[in-house]
């Protein structure tokens, strides 16, 4: 069944004479809700057809009006004002709209402005060795709700984890296990042990330098394949796997990809090949690198005065691999913006080898995460771990749901599913590159601007449905919207277009924030207009209005890698 915009994109197009240019699905892309609700229920802006068509955006809208009115489709009202369209639904188009959206259940909002095209997304990638810190949790977060705002706009999507598995650090860790570690402290300590012999090498090598040597020298070792080294490195990446999956478990969030840094090992020199047949190589102080001088950019370095690779070299052979794997229509690399300079570097050497797929490189920066808790000290010195972010939050929840709902089933599960998503809540709920500040507090309250706040929304929504009992359909006499109703529709039928803002944005806040929106309207409904006490028609209408918002929140949880508890 289609939707009133689509049948308005159809009928415009038909008043148009089934023009090859504009498409259909171009009008369907004009047409949008109202700013205000007492403009109508859409409105199509016929400023960018006055070029095509010739004529004043005004007279455009005037002409469509009556054609429209001759089509006579049951509009209640059609207005032509200042070059747009505004068109009022009758109360039976609405409610059957309405309906729709809780017919279309998961897939309310979906789209095919991907269909047959490819995303790789490159996200989260934290680096083995390292701890998983909480500076890893923008990439995470804004990588899975991008992969998902992509899956869900019919993109083919590839999530690629690149993890930091080869490089200087494993020399150092190596050098460190040698020195401070053994078996048995690795085995029982895990990733935690390991942080902790790779901080002290840290400390003494400040105290002395020729450390840095020895830990050079042994990832040279690595590098040439020295087995023992290799057995190490392969023991440490699988010990810290096992933990980044626990994380990732907690999330929801599996990689199509684990092809970290070391994967590209073998398949470098080939690209160093390249990269002197094209000319591109020349020396600088000892070190191979391209010159960017003409983008106004320092130079990019390939090979380092020692010889070794670096992580430009092994991002550049990466996109190349990529690229012929999964011949993408975008790559999108999710990053903390302290790495700008060095995507546009590596970029531009991409664009200079002369592959034109070079401007299909997206990388999407954001800004610094602190945390303002003091209960969140790490045991691993100063950093503090995203494991440890999440089972705060998650004790935090408990401790409130125990006291708010104290007969809750499954308290543990709906703790975990709270917790972690106010947490990503928090992350994806502010524009990605402002830097944000996180409060398990603010972050928690069940009554703000909050993760928690959706999916409690969400809960509500269920809970009365549940008690109604009902089946739901479409009412047999549709009955006029009161404003709190309008407000509603008007916030609910907006929702593919927010997606698709999303979408071309990168920036899921734009989803985060019309949840909240959404609450709040439904909120005041819920208020204004009772749904158990009503009866007949009207009960069913309202009890749509809880099922469709209920829908549309459940998806917009989901659009943020967030799950929806039935009850909380
Ligand atoms: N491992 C890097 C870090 O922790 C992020 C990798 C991002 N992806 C990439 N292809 N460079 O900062």
């Amino acid at each position: 069944m289609l939707t009133p915009k689509e049948t308005l994109a159809n009928e415009i197009y038909q008043a148009l004479g089934c023009p090859e240019e504009p498409t259909k699905s171009a009008l369907d892309s004009l047409i949008d809700p109202p700013k205000s609700a007492d403009l109508g229920d859409l409105t199509f802006a016929c400023f960018t057809l006055a070029k095509t068509l010739r004529k004043a955006p005004q007279a455009i809208a005037s002409d469509l009006k009556a054609a429209l009115e001759r089509q006579n489709a049951g509009y209640q009202k059609i207005d032509a004002v200042g070059g747009y369209l505004n068109v009022t639904l009758s109360d039976k188009q609405k409610s059957k709209e309405l309906y729709q959206i809780v017919a279309a259940g998961d897939n309310y909002g979906r789209s095919e402005i991907g269909a047959g095209k490819t995303a790789v997304l490159d996200f989260s990638s934290p680096n083995i060795a390292k701890p998983f810190h909480i500076g890893h949790l923008g990439s995470t977060a804004i990588g899975h709700s991008l992969q998902r705002i992509h899956k869900f706009c019919g993109y083919k999507t590839v999530s690629v984890n690149h993890l930091g598995d080869w490089g200087t650090q494993f020399g150092r860790l190596i050098v460190a296990y040698r020195r401070w570690g053994s078996k048995e402290a690795i085995e029982q300590g895990g990733v935690d042990a390991l942080g902790e012999i790779y901080r002290r090498f840290y400390e003494e090598a400040d105290k002395d330098p020729s450390l840095n040597d020895e830990a050079r020298e042994a990832f040279a070792a690595m590098e040439a394949g020295d087995e023992e080294s290799i057995r190490l490195w392969q023991w440490f990446k699988d010990l810290s796997l096992a933990e980044f999956k626990r994380t990732y478990a907690l999330l929801d969030l599996d990689f199509d990809s684990w092809a970290g840094e070391s994967f590209y090992n073998d398949k470098m020199s080939a690209v160093i090949d390249e990269l002197k047949e094209k000319g591109l190589l020349t020396e600088s102080d000892g070190a191979m690198v391209v010159d960017l001088s003409e983008e106004k950019m320092p130079p990019c370095i390939i090979l380092k005065s020692d010889g070794s690779t670096i992580y430009a070299t092994r991002d550049i052979t990466a996109a190349i691999y990529r690229h012929n794997t999964y011949h993408f229509d975008k790559c999108i690399y999710v990053t903390d913006a302290g790495q700008s300079l060095h995507f546009r570097q590596w970029f531009a050497v991409i664009g200079k080898m002369g592959y034109d797929w070079a401007d299909k490189l997206i990388h999407v920066p954001y800004g610094k995460l602190s945390i303002n808790g003091a209960r969140l000290a790490s045991r691993t010195g100063n950093v503090i771990l995203l494991r440890d972010l999440f089972a705060d939050a998650i004790e935090r929840v408990k401790q409130i749901t125990l006291e708010r709902n104290p007969s809750l089933e499954d308290i543990d599960a709906v703790a975990r599913a709270v917790g972690v998503g106010a947490v990503v809540f928090h992350q994806l709920s502010t524009s990605k590159i402002k830097d944000i500040s996180f409060d398990p507090e603010e972050a928690l309250n069940f009554d703000g601007n909050t993760g928690p706040y959706v999916q409690y929304t969400y809960a509500r929504t269920q809970s009365v449905l549940e008690k109604a009992n009902l089946p739901l359909s479409a009412p047999e006499t549709a009955l006029s919207f009161c404003a709190q109703e309008q407000e509603l529709f008007s916030v609910l039928t907006r929702f593919s277009s927010v997606v698709q803002k999303a979408l071309a944005e990168s920036e899921p806040s734009v989803i985060a924030r019309y949840a909240l929106e959404l609450c709040q309207s439904y909120n005041r409904f819920y208020q204004n207009c009772p749904v158990l006490k009503a009866e007949g028609d009207l009960k069913s209408q309202r009890l749509n209005f809880c099922a469709a918002t209920g829908t549309t929140l459940k998806n917009c949880l989901w659009l943020l890698g967030i799950s929806a508890p039935r009850s909380i």
